[in-house]
């Protein structure tokens, strides 16, 4: 028996299956890149409408390489918010079909909370039973969200403090936009940070009063007024200078939102006694930042590369923390929220 998860929050359409022991048995995502990179973000009318195209596909796809039969699933689990409400509403709706005809409970997941489960997903296995890690502060960073939350268990939790303003995700995408870099900015400004060779450029850092609290607005800010000095403005500048302006750019701004997040997260654990930092989201990705924190003394627990940006199988393994615990509601109170947030 097994639990299906479901993600539609935002650009990628995806499904992901985990036996009742957490043992993944297939995790499968649609991403829709080429379908916004164009537009140098997401769209959301297309996003739905993608979901709409590709949802059947992964989930039928999802469910023949985990080799099991539709009645062998327990439960689905869906992404119900936060999200694009359209992109939330087609995954809610074609998963309400598909419990309700299967007769399986349906269980709404909090894709934040999602996330965070991918951080408990060791060598194919989702261990549920990880208790000796908590309390622990878990850093949450995505395209559309910068959290920094006190978890005592998988079920408690307290949100000490978010950004201000931009999400870091946003921030890397708005700064890839800057550089006419495209979208997602998270995986190419990386790319393009790794080139730089000076290292001379320094970004501001906003630190604010609060440690638990972020801001990136003014960041981004000061990286668009550095690339017009330097590149936009600068009539003399040949195209081999362009490119080394744009990576000395990209790396400046990397260390900046690394420098912030690892100092401020250091800061609240050491305040909450907690000896784990969890980091979760697309942003948990970027390798620069994955290598800083592993060089401090706390302990830091990312989700594999792949598990970072958004999936199914971190819906499916936080849905099988309620499913455990019986925790299912009606299937018609699970509702779109597209502002839900941790609490
Ligand atoms: O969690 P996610 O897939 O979707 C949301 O819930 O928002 O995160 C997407 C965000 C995007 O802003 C993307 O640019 C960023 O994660 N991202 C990265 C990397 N890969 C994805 N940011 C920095 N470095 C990366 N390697
Ligand atoms: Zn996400």
């Amino acid at each position: 028996m097994a639990i299906l998860g479901i993600e539609t929050s935002c650009d990628e359409t995806a499904c992901g299956i985990i036996d009742l022991n957490g043992n993944i048995l297939s995790n499968v995502v649609a991403s829709q890149i080429e379908t916004h990179a164009p537009y140098g973000g997401i769209i959301p009318e297309l996003a739905s409408r993608a979901h709409i195209i590709n949802i059947h596909k992964v989930v039928r796809e999802a469910i023949k390489i985990s080799n099991l039969s539709l009645n062998d699933i327990s439960a689905i689990a869906v992404t119900n918010g936060p999200g694009l409400a359209g992109s939330l509403l087609v995954g809610l709706n074609f998963a309400k079909g598909l419990s309700s005809s299967l007769n399986i409970p349906l269980i709404g997941v909090n894709h934040l909370e999602g996330h965070i489960s991918a951080c408990f997903i060791e060598e194919n296995k989702f261990n549920l039973h990880k208790n000796e890690i908590f309390p622990c502060i878990s850093l949450l960073i995505s395209g559309g969200h910068t959290e920094l939350i006190l978890m005592n268990d998988y079920d408690s939790y307290k949100l000490l403090g978010q950004t201000r303003d931009d999400a870091v995700g946003e921030a890397f995408d708005k700064v890839s936009r800057i550089l006419g870099l495209g979208y997602p900015g998270g995986p190419v400004i990386e790319k393009w940070a790794k080139l730089a060779r000076n290292k001379n450029y320094e970004l501001p850092r906003a630190w604010l009063k609060k440690d638990e609290e972020f801001s990136f607005s003014g960041l981004k800010t000061a990286s668009k007024n550095l690339a017009y000095e330097k590149i936009y403005d600068n009539k003399k500048i040949n195209q081999e200078e362009i490119k080394n302006e744009m990576s000395e750019l990209a790396y400046a701004f990397q260390v900046a939102v690394s420098d912030v997040l690892i100092t401020k997260s250091i800061r609240v654990a050491e305040k909450y006694n907690c000896k784990n930092i969890l980091v979760s989201g697309g942003v948990a990705a970027n390798g620069f930042i994955r290598e800083k924190f592993e060089k401090k003394s706390i302990k830091s627990i990312f989700p594999e590369r792949k598990h970072c940006t958004d999936n199914g199988l971190m819906i499916a393994c936080r849905g099988l923390v309620d499913f455990k615990k019986n925790k299912i509601i009606p299937s018609n109170e699970i509702l779109v929220n597209p502002q839900l947030n941790v609490t």
